[in-house]
């Protein structure tokens, strides 16, 4: 039926004109890629590699990636691209011009959702990272031990007014740059950080070969042992490749929204996802050798990179100005992911409530700061709380764990799993051809995996957990 028009769901005609799109095929890359790139590259990826055993763990991962996250990243984009709203709007107009059930905005709604769960505790690690560039800056890491890095790290997670400090700044620079649009501020933003940002991470590894255990490294990421590999650990590598494209939650289908309608969505998918995943092993290059030439426990969770990374930059030459550095650098990776992060509340706020961007931008970042108190607590006040800790599964889980848990592992894959489900059986093919305009081999290829092996892959590691 022809009438996509939009006025037929409420949502005004006009605001695709107003809304403006990237200047360019760059422009998107470079601003998914900001999203993608951010701590869970950086900091989560090393650390549940290291919880997990290391190869085998890693195999699934990017099993994971080519499998289920690219052509899920690509269905992401295409809804978005042909919605042109914001994420719940463009589902709602995709379904309804398929003459689908309208509960299928459940699937932006829950994307909002997570996004808003997620970004109250990725704030609150994105803060460590502020706080280790006074530390660093300082010369306060030079020629530390091991014991002096650790304690560092846990007096931190010890205070909550200095974690609630800089949760406060770290939310405050993600509100002020979405209330200030889109493209006025992330472009910019992500042009030269990112390269940046892989630079010193290049210096680490280089550092890292010097300790004498970068081959024990090596082999430790790349080497599989499956007998390490738990199924929960499977549950976890799927969930990151979601977290760590910024999948199953609607941020592709809110930065899609404003891709011209020329631009390639398969190339750009893969080269997101590419970067992305370089930058994940990259980090795991730089932290494991620093891991096993201190002795330290690759297991050590959460504060892995704030307890090795710190020790590289307390003995290497100008340890303090790269350590600074590259913890500057941090912060704009995680800066650029956060703001995607409350990019999707934030539009659907403006376009449905009709409340103007800035409004829209402070009151969901506050809404988001306040939140983020329960995980600030749950680190120190509150970090023998294990609510749900009757049951098995969740043993020992704290509120941040939990948070962590609920979004990464169960409303990430699930929003993916309806986006493949959507896309794959629901939207015409028609339609798909013509959005994603590639040969045809490319597309067979895609459609194939994504009605077939992507929604059959999510169920069974889903089904396999819980039984
Ligand atoms: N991908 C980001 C990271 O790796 C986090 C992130 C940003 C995200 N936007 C997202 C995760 C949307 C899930 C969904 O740090």
């Amino acid at each position: 039926m022809s009438s996509s028009s939009a006025a037929t769901v409420g949502v005004k005609e006009s605001s695709t004109e107003k809304r403006g799109l990237w200047s360019s095929r760059l422009a998107f890359v470079l601003a998914a890629t900001g999203s993608a790139v951010g701590l869970g590259n950086i900091w989560k990826f090393p650390y549940i590699t290291g919880e997990n055993g290391g190869g085998a763990f890693v195999i699934v991962y990017l099993l994971c990636i080519a499998g289920i996250g690219i052509p899920i990243m690509m269905a992401e984009v295409l809804i978005g691209r042909r919605g042109g709203h914001s994420p719940i709007n463009s589902m709602r107009l995709a379904a309804q011009r398929e003459q689908l059930s309208k509960g299928w905005t459940i699937v932006g709604a829950v994307g909002v959702l997570a996004a808003f769960l997620i970004l109250s505790f990725y704030s609150v690690i994105g803060g460590w990272a502020i706080s280790y560039v006074g530390t660093a800056a300082t010369g306060g890491l030079v020629g530390q031990s091991e014991e002096a890095i650790g304690a560092i790290f846990s007096g931190l997670l010890g205070d909550p007014a200095t974690l609630l400090l800089w949760h406060t700044v770290f939310m405050a620079l993600v509100i002020v740059v979405v209330a200030r649009g889109v493209k006025a501020g992330l472009e910019r933003a992500v042009t030269f950080l990112m390269p940046a940002l892989f630079v010193l991470l290049l210096i680490v590894v280089g550092y890292a070969m010097t300790t004498g255990s970068f081959g024990r490294a090596v082999s430790f990421l790349f080497a599989p042992d499956f007998s390490s590999l738990t199924t929960a650990g499977v549950l976890v590598a799927l969930g990151h490749a979601f977290f760590t494209l910024s999948l199953g939650m609607a941020v592709m289908m809110a930065y899609g929204s404003y891709l011209p309608k020329n631009v390639s969505i398969a190339k750009t998918a893969v080269t997101v996802s590419i970067i992305d995943t370089v930058v994940a092993l990259t980090a795991g290059l730089a932290i494991f050798p620093i891991v096993f030439a201190n002795g330290l426990e690759p297991g050590a969770g959460p504060g892995l990179i704030f307890q090795t990374l710190p020790l590289a930059f307390g003995n290497m030459p100008m340890g303090s100005l790269v350590g600074t550095l590259f913890f500057v650098l941090l912060i704009f990776a995680a800066w650029t992911s956060g703001i995607s992060l409350l990019e999707p509340l934030v539009e659907w706020l403006e376009e449905q409530k009709g409340l103007n961007r800035t409004v829209s931008a402070v009151g969901a970042g506050i809404a988001c700061w306040a939140l983020g108190i329960v995980s600030i607590l749950s680190l120190n006040v509150w970090s023998d709380v294990t609510p749900l800790g009757m049951f098995a599964m969740f043993e020992g889980k704290t509120i941040f764990d939990l948070l962590d848990f609920l979004t990464a592992s169960i409303l990430l894959p699930l929003g993916g799993l309806l986006v493949a489900v959507f896309a794959g059986w629901f939207m015409s093919r028609q339609a798909l051809e013509s959005e994603l305009a590639t040969s045809p081999g490319a597309f067979k290829l895609w459609y194939n995996t994504l009605r077939y092996f992507t929604p059959v892959a999510v169920a069974a590691v889903f089904v396999y957990n819980l039984l």
